[in-house]
């Protein structure tokens, strides 16, 4: 066990390759203003979904490590690609010699437990990035949750770096963002419930919206997770006492903060001053 963490309560981390676990973090605190939260975007090695597992795994638990040393108990991989790639070694492997009484939950349970209440007709669709896509985590526990259920995934490449680059209304993403829909209903198209399994693509939900036929329910996740998070410190009261309750927000990029607070502005709504950090 590491014995130079800090053991005073500290914030609840969040931890995403960029910008997208923004959009997690924003449902996170609407529900619970009350924790303090500390943002970590690995923006700098941006974006995650066509790396390696062994890159993915290395780089998140490096982020993870951070958290802990900077005070949290508690981790949240609000990035599908590393939920998907490093969560489950890091929970078996690295926790127990870093700290076992710390925590790092994940994006994709929390939205893959809502799935059965979501489709109507058992066809559901995931955009997600290629290492999401290829690392068939979806498949898998959507597979355990509910068997009846048909899952199609497809990697959108494309979009990631879109919005790294804000690129939100260009002619080119509606070109990409229908590509990827209609590759995805031909290969089934009775798919009524499509996850947005990447939390970069909520800020393409209006452009997705436009080439999706309306029957189709397009489901961003971040409500799922924080909901689930809820849920997890009611029954956890002992990590909830770990969590510092002064309503402040701290935001971390390994990028230049002045080029992270244009983009994060864009995400969250509001005005932002990040800080920089080495991992
Ligand atoms: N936002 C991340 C996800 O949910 C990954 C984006 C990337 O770095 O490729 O998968």
């Amino acid at each position: 066990m590491n014995s130079s963490l800090p053991t005073a309560p500290g914030p609840i981390g969040v931890f995403d390759s960029g910008y997208g676990g923004l959009t997690v973090l924003d449902e996170i605190q609407q529900l619970m203003p009350e924790y303090d939260y500390l943002y970590l975007g690995d923006n700098a090695r941006a974006p995650y979904g066509t790396r390696s597992f062994e890159v993915v795994y290395e780089f998140t638990l490096q982020a993870v490590r951070r958290l802990f040393e900077m005070g949290c108990h508690l981790v949240i991989l609000a990035c599908n690609t590393a939920s998907a790639k490093a969560l489950r070694t890091i929970q078996q492997c690295d926790l127990p010699e870093i700290d076992p009484e710390r925590r790092v939950l994940g994006v994709i349970r929390p939205t893959t437990e809502c799935v059965g209440s979501l489709t109507r007709n058992g066809h559901v669709g995931i955009f997600a990035t290629q290492g999401t896509i290829r690392s068939h985590t979806y498949d898998i526990e959507i597979g355990k949750l509910h068997p009846g259920v048909r899952v199609t995934g497809l990697a959108c490449p494309m979009w990631v770096p879109l919005i790294e680059n804000k690129e939100y209304d260009s002619p080119g993403v509606d070109y990409f963002v229908k590509k990827y829909i209609d590759q995805l209903l031909s290969r089934d198209p009775e798919i009524d419930t499509i996850l947005l399994g990447c939390t970069h693509y909520p800020l393409l939900l209006s452009k997705i919206r436009q080439h999706t036929p309306s029957h189709i329910r397009l489901v961003p996740q971040g409500e799922f997770v924080a909901n689930s998070l809820h849920d997890y410190l009611q029954r956890h009261p002992d990590m909830e006492q770990r969590i510092t309750k002064g309503g402040t927000c701290r935001l971390l990029t390994t990028e230049h903060p002045l080029t992270f607070n244009e983009s994060a502005t864009i995400f969250l709504g509001r005005n932002v001053n990040a800080e920089h950090v080495t991992l």
